[in-house]
């Protein structure tokens, strides 16, 4: 069984962060962060809480698929960085959008949150025929989180929200998800209450390195080995699974933290770079949100289009991994 995507929509804040206002605060260049990441800038939340992101483009999302909120039955929402421990964003989105009818969860698989939520959503749909339809909403505002006096880290995220509605069909899916706790001190952001209730920086070590509360920390160069590695490993145990080779697939779509992790799982897979979508430049990292993302600008610029097979790939902290193979 697989899916068919009725509706997509997004919500971008407003605000701009070109490369050169990096400048004003850290030792860094446009140069640099072009060469080196392929980003050119990033929106940033001003005013809006990352809910209010989130349900704006399930709002759009629900009006392009067509339906009616109420008919959704099940609303997952991803994100890394909501404003609230409980309750879950998911149930916000659901007031806010008038999905009364509507099951709602989180779920955080940080930058893979979004295959995770999809392939999740795949799965109530095969097991639960009282279910129409699925929304499934991935939002974030890693700024809220990002180190600005880390010149390495800050540069790379952006903020936004992106959303898809889907329905059960008889089309091409397979997918894979995977993960590696031993990565998990490679990238993080600690919860804000939690550090501070077991004092962490004075009575246990935890051994994650970066002690400052919520600050997120990350090991650069440890997570650009994983990543080149994970994206080809992740449409792999896709593949595999269906009799799928790269050759099969009309668009990749990774995950968009750097440009260089996305030629180089180019490379590995054999696969042409101008099969793999690229919004890195205009968006930055935005995490769980920048597969949606990707996809949505593309199928709203007529770039992917009906029939086509799609990849998603992607990687995350965890560290984890995800593939979804499956015809738009
Ligand atoms: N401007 C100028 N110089 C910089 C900057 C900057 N913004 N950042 C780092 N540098 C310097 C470093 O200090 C270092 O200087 P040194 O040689 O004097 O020590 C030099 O540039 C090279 O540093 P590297 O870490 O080797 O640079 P690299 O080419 O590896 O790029 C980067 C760093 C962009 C962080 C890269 O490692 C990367 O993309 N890693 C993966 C990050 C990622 O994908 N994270 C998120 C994944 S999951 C998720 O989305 C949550």
């Amino acid at each position: 069984m697989g899916i068919n995507i009725l509706g997509t929509g997004c919500y971008l804040p407003e605000q701009k962060l070109t490369n050169d206002d990096f400048t004003r605060f850290v030792d860094t260049s446009d140069e640099w962060i072009r060469t080196r990441t392929g980003i050119k800038e990033r929106r940033m939340a001003g005013w809006e809480p990352v809910w209010y992101m989130g349900s704006e483009a399930a709002k759009r999302a629900i009006s392009k698929a067509g339906i009616a909120p109420e008919d959704i039955g099940l609303i997952i929402v991803a994100s890394a960085t909501g404003d609230f421990h409980t309750p879950s964003m998911s149930c916000v989105v659901q007031n806010e959008t008038g999905a009364v009818n509507a099951a709602a969860f989180d779920m955080n698989a940080a930058c893979s949150g979004f295959v995770y939520m999809l392939d999740t959503a795949r799965r109530f749909l095969e097991t639960d025929n009282s279910l129409r339809y699925v929304l499934v909403v991935a939002a974030e505002a890693l700024s809220r989180f990002v180190d600005f006096s880390d010149r390495s880290s800050c540069i790379l995220f952006g903020d936004g929200a992106a959303a898809v509605v889907i329905e059960r069909s008889d089309k091409l899916y397979t997918s894979a998800l995977g993960a590696d706790g031993s990565g998990a001190r490679l990238l993080y952001a600690r919860s804000v209450n939690i550090a501070e209730e077991v004092k962490v920086e004075h009575e246990f070590d935890d051994g994650f390195p970066e002690k400052r509360l919520h600050k997120l920390y990350q090991d650069g160069r440890e997570v650009y080995k994983f990543a080149t590695k994970a994206l080809p490993k992740a449409f792999h145990l896709a593949a595999d699974k269906a009799g799928i080779t790269p050759e099969d697939i009309d668009w990749f779509v990774p995950h968009q933290a750097n440009v260089r992790i996305i030629e180089t799982a180019a490379k590995n897979l054999g696969a042409p770079m101008d099969k793999f979508i690229v919004t890195l430049d205009h968006y930055g990292n935005t995490s769980s949100v920048s597969i949606p993302l990707a996809l949505h600008e593309s199928i709203e610029k007529g770039v992917i289009k009906r029939g086509q097979k799609l990849a998603l790939i992607g990687f995350g902290a965890g560290l984890t991994y995800a593939g979804a193979i499956f015809e738009y």
